[in-house]
């Protein structure tokens, strides 16, 4: 075997041999309740971001912790070996976790991480069982124990190849520091070609995936104001408006018959779904029906906008969605009661070339539009991401199929996510930066939701091909 071969095969004979000890050190990151949206964790934050820059500085990286203003973010480097020609890496992940509520569902602590075996009934196999375990300690976890390999059997940082890491503590609740942080450091980040981002899924297990395009998201909220006061529902119903009701039946226009969005202009920019594409993805031959019921839905459920198929409309359609919806009495037993006032959660998910500000705005003009006789509109923009879609047939897209085809004995299916990260919008639009979305999750993680998992089998998929995209970015480098 040739000097290559055996140093490649040497990193992942590492990983097999370390791979209990690995999973142990997920499992420590895992114990801290790293929760961004909430300041009462702001110190488990900090305590994170400290537990992953020293890994990244016990195999070799230089690594800080920069502040942001809100949670730090953690930035490492390494140069790679003398002579490395491929493309300087920008790896992102995220340290912080979505909050464990509700607490009662969990059938484990969300932050004492088991590792069991699937019992009756559960598909899959081997899993760690905690929050964060696959978004996106887990998923990031994978990279890190890559590192470790390569630095381990070869002696080499990153295995040569020129990194900079950088690992949000805010991802969860709104990358509010970011755009800030990656302005002020764009000369840092600008020397990098491209961005490798583990915090996605495949297609099912067996069916390992990159994902070339994520969703934009805009996310606001809506107050309908009425009275100054709570009303008597007795005395005041019918002579008033009742913000509830009217809040109702201004949002039940949000969609029409066919289920698309009736704001004016909603669709103007959407770049429409390519014919290839369609056709590649009904290759893909997903089962909406199986879907489906693994959440406990019939196949009359399959319901979105007309004309689209259901990977259509997650991974190439805009959408509209009310997250959440408040007024009046909601506590236990009957309370008579006109509100003052009634509020929505409204989110958009977006597709190139949408512009998030713009559909905000369009959303609340359309509000004001319909405002209900002597009420009074409030609205709140919590923040926006434009989706983005990365090129199939660039050179490092290239070595990411081939790693993860080595790591896994299949091709890799190139998908969509309906997601978001907001990261990946403002690497592109700032820097020029395209990103790969390499992710080793399954639709049935949990994720944001208890009982959060990630199988054994997805993160040493995912540890292998970090690695062996290693060896693919030196070939490629000319090493
Ligand atoms: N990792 C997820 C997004 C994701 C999950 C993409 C699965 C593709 C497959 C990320 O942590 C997330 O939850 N993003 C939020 C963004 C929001 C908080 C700005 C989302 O998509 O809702
Ligand atoms: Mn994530
Ligand atoms: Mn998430």
């Amino acid at each position: 075997m040739d000097e290559r071969g055996e140093r490649i095969d040497g990193v992942l004979a590492w990983l097999d041999a370390n791979e209990d000890a690995g999973v142990g050190r997920l499992c420590d990151w895992l114990k801290i309740p790293s929760i961004s949206t909430d300041p009462a964790y702001a110190a488990h934050c900090v305590r994170a971001a400290e537990w992953a820059a020293d890994q990244l500085r016990s195999v070799g990286f230089e690594a800080e912790l920069r502040a942001t203003g809100g949670h730090p973010i953690v930035m490492a480097h390494s140069g790679g070996e003398p002579g490395y020609r491929g493309p300087h890496v920008l790896f992102y992940g995220h340290y912080d976790v979505q909050p464990a509520d509700p607490l009662e569902l969990w059938e484990s602590p969300a932050f004492e991480p088991v590792v069991r075996e699937a019992r009756e009934g559960e598909e899959g196999g081997r899993r760690v069982v905690a929050r964060g375990a696959v978004d996106d300690k887990g998923q990031v976890s994978t990279f890190l124990e890559a590192m470790r390999a390569w630095k381990e059997s070869s002696g080499l940082t990153g295995g040569g190849v020129r990194w900079t890491i950088m690992l949000e503590g805010e991802e969860e609740s709104g990358s509010k520091n970011l755009e800030a942080f990656v302005r002020e450091h764009q000369a840092e980040l600008k020397k990098c070609d491209v961005c490798l981002i583990s915090d996605t899924g495949m297609l099912g297990r067996d069916r390992p995936a990159i994902t070339y395009g994520v969703r934009g998201l805009s996310y606001t909220e809506v107050v309908l104001h009425g009275a100054n006061q709570d009303l008597h529902s007795g005395l005041w119903g019918g002579r008033c408006p009742n913000p509830i009701t009217e809040l109702a039946r201004v949002l039940a226009q949000l969609h029409d018959k066919k289920r698309r969005v009736t704001i004016p202009g909603f669709y103007d920019d959407v770049r429409p779904i390519k014919k290839s594409e369609r056709a590649a993805w009904k290759k893909l031959k997903f089962n909406q029906k199986t879907a489906l019921k693994a959440i406990g839905l019939s196949a009359a459920a399959d319901v979105g906008e007309a004309g689209f198929t259901a990977l259509e409309r997650e991974w190439g359609r805009p959408t509209a969605e009310l997250n959440g919806i408040t007024g009046g009495y909601t506590g236990a037993g009957a309370k008579t009661v006109i509100p003052s006032r009634a509020s929505a959660k409204v989110s958009f998910r977006l597709v190139a070339d949408q512009n998030p500000k713009k559909i905000a705005k369009a959303f609340f003009a359309w509000c004001k539009e319909r405002t209900p006789p002597g009420c009074r509109w409030e609205f709140i923009d919590h923040g926006s991401g434009p989706g983005v879609t990365t090129p199939v047939d660039s050179e490092t897209m290239q070595c990411a199929q081939r790693a993860m085809k080595r790591a896994s004995g299949r091709k890799p299916a190139m998908i969509r996510s309906g997601g978001s990260i907001p990261v990946a919008g403002m690497l592109k639009d700032r820097l020029g930066l395209d990103t790969i979305f390499m992710g080793f999750g399954l639709d049935d993680d949990r994720v944001h939701s208890p009982n959060e998992k990630f199988e054994i089998d997805c993160w040493r998929l995912g540890a292998r091909s970090h690695a062996l995209l290693v060896d693919e970015l030196r070939s490629a480098g000319g090493l």
